[in-house]
């Protein structure tokens, strides 16, 4: 199974997510191929290589940040030629605050499953029984808030971690029975 994980990060915290993820997948299939990847060095081609698909940003003003936004549009050409049908995404955003997931979080969340169901996509909601769910867990998938009360960045928690890295191996056990059938 190959599991392309392309992530945005400025300063850090929504890497850390996206090796938590890559650590949670591999901890259930141990010979998973997983490739992470700054979108800044993705192209399209990358996607088409995947079976799975792990897109990842920080909230930057209530939206994604404009790195993936690029991919995506660069990625319009996959949808003339069908080429990411039936392929498998999961997301995971960070986001300072304020508000208790940050603002914009969701919102962001849903705009990248967006992109994945234009591209005709199979997308993995998160389970709310999962391990770190109550940290960090939304039905979308695995998110951070990354700053403190006052505002201030206060980096991601192991708590919200335990939350990305089991997201990455449900992702991958679902993933599974869906490549196999
Ligand atoms: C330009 C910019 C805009 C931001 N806008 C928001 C926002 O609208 N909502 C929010 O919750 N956090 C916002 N943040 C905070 C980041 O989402 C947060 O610090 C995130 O965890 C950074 O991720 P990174 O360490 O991977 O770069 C913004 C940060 C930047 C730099």
């Amino acid at each position: 199974m190959r599991i392309l994980i392309v992530y945005h990060s400025d300063y850090g915290n929504t890497e850390k997510m996206a090796q938590a993820m890559a650590a949670g997948a591999k901890a259930v299939l141990a010979k998973a191929d997983i490739i992470l990847k700054q979108s800044g060095d993705t192209v399209p081609g990358d996607l088409v290589a995947a079976d799975v698909i792990l897109f990842g940003t920080p909230v930057h003003m209530g939206s994604m940040a404009w790195q993936m936004k690029k991919l995506i549009d660069e990625c319009g050409k996959l949808w003339m030629e069908n080429a990411l049908d039936g392929k498998i995404g999961g997301v995971f955003v960070t986001g300072g605050g304020f508000g208790g997931a940050g603002g914009g979080v969701e919102l962001t969340m849903a705009s990248l499953y967006s992109h994945f169901l234009e591209q005709g996509m199979v997308v993995v909601g998160f389970p709310k029984d999962s391990s770190g769910y109550a940290d960090g867990g939304l039905q979308w998938g695995p998110y951070a808030r990354t700053n403190n009360h006052e505002g201030m960045p206060e980096g991601i928690t192991e708590a919200q971690l335990v939350a990305a890295r089991s997201y990455g191996a449900h992702v991958v056990e679902i993933a599974e029975k869906l490549l196999r059938d």
